[in-house]
């Protein structure tokens, strides 16, 4: 954070999951080409996941990567993917030394095998970490999501129920996200997490990701603070 002003935490969420979305923009509105928005950007996420980790959120899950990007320009997304495996190396032993739990959600077949090595060790090393689980969505589409865990369970021979099939989500036994943020001004969900979304409080910031920082993160943690989650039901019944 920014300063030195305590967050409230009885209203923390447990699960935080971002759509980090304006680096391009952001680097146009700069004079300069989209990938320097996405090192602006990679800079920010491993600041957001700092600040996560201090507050005491025990997952955060950040959209890097979707199933519909690898259809940008090539040099984009090349650059994305060395800017992915470089960033999990420089970065794992830090991660492990904040007693992070590094997960990376998403096809990795579609990786290169490199990039796949790389994720591997990333993830052996943080294992046994129990501080901030954090879920990098990587070649991830909620609708892939539910098709793999729809296999999983389908070759497991259990009985289809929804218990059954979370269990094969990508996200595993993290709890479903209490706040959704998207930053760069869209309103849509670009096919992240579809089933773990169901009942996520939404947080649209117009902030582009590379300046979404401590304080924007406080206004979102404030705004949810505010709402009441129904599940459903009435607010008499919420409020007992
Ligand atoms: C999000 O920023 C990062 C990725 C999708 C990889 P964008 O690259 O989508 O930035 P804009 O939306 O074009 O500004
Ligand atoms: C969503 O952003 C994916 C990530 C942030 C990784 P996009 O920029 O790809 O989303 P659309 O294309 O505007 O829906
Ligand atoms: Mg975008």
């Amino acid at each position: 954070m920014s300063d030195n002003e305590p967050v409230t935490t009885d209203k923390l969420p447990q699960h935080i999951a971002i759509i980090m979305d304006g680096n391009g923009r952001w680097a146009q509105a700069r004079g300069k080409k989209r990938v320097f928005g996405h090192k602006a950007g990679m800079e920010r996420a491993r600041e957001m996941a700092e600040t996560c980790g201090e507050l005491g959120v025990k997952f955060l899950t950040l959209f890097a990567f979707s199933s519909e990007n690898w259809n940008r320009p090539a040099e984009e997304v090349s650059f994305l993917m060395d800017l992915f495996a470089t960033s999990l190396k420089n970065e794992s032993k830090k991660l492990n030394k904040n007693n992070v739990k590094l997960k990376v959600i998403g096809d990795k077949a579609g990786f290169d095998k490199g990039l796949q090595k790389a994720i591997d060790k990333a993830e052996a090393l943080t294992a046994d970490n129990d501080g901030l689980t954090l879920n990098i969505a990587a070649n991830y589409g909620g609708r892939w999501d539910i098709m793999q865990a729809s296999q999983q369970l389908l070759t497991s021979g259990r009985e289809l129920t929804e218990a059954n099939l979370v269990k094969y989500l990508a996200t595993g036994t993290a709890p479903e996200p209490d706040l959704l943020i998207r930053t760069g001004g869209e309103k849509r969900i670009s096919n992240f997490l579809l089933w773990q979304a169901a009942y996520s409080e939404l947080y649209f910031s117009d902030v582009l990701w590379p300046d979404f920082d401590g304080e924007q993160l406080k206004l979102a943690l404030a705004d949810y603070a505010q709402r009441q989650r129904r599940f459903g039901k009435t607010g008499e019944q919420v409020t007992g």
